[in-house]
């Protein structure tokens, strides 16, 4: 019986079972994560009331002097300095941030910056949840796009 079939088809497997492996361990070969669609509506229910202006109140300041509705600003960062570095989610404060305090040295001080979304004091801290910070994280490690009109 001819079994020389085997050999190809067994090495198909093989390929196709380490070209899924490696798309799991790098975050760069996932499916792209699309600002508009996945990455802004985040900033919009849970970060732009403090740091994006309100119509109804001309003149507001964000929180931190960090600005989440408007790209150049959003990329210039805040008191703290910038807060996304494209490609590098562990170096970008604004990741950081997702999972507890940061300690910074701001103006020859020691700072701990508060965990975010901020919450008021003495209230307890609510993270967001563990899909929408892998999907900034990815945001950031894959570039941190984001159209220029929006
Ligand atoms: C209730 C208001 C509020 C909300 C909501 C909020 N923030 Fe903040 N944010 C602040 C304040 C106030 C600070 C300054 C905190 C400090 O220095 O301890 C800050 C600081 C920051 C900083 C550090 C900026 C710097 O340069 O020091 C980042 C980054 C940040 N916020 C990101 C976010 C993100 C992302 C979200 C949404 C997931 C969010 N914030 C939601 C009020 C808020």
């Amino acid at each position: 019986m001819n079994r020389s079939w085997h050999v190809p088809v067994l090495a198909l497997i093989a390929a196709l079972g380490l070209a899924r492996a490696s798309a799991a361990a790098d975050p760069a070969a996932a499916k792209k994560v699309d600002f508009v669609k996945d990455v802004q509506p985040i900033f919009k229910a849970s970060c732009v009331k403090c740091h994006g202006a309100d119509p109804e109140k001309p003149g507001k300041k964000a929180a931190a002097k960090l600005w989440l509705d408007d790209k150049a600003a959003a990329m210039k960062g805040g008191k703290s300095g910038v807060a996304i570095v494209p490609g590098k989610s562990k170096d970008s404060l604004l990741f950081k941030l997702l999972s507890g305090p940061v300690t910074m040295t701001v103006e020859d001080d020691d700072k701990e910056i508060a965990p975010m979304p901020k919450v008021k004091k003495g209230e307890k801290w609510k993270p967001l949840t563990d899909d929408q910070i892998a999907t900034i994280k990815q945001w950031i490690d894959q570039g941190a796009d984001w159209p220029a009109a929006m």
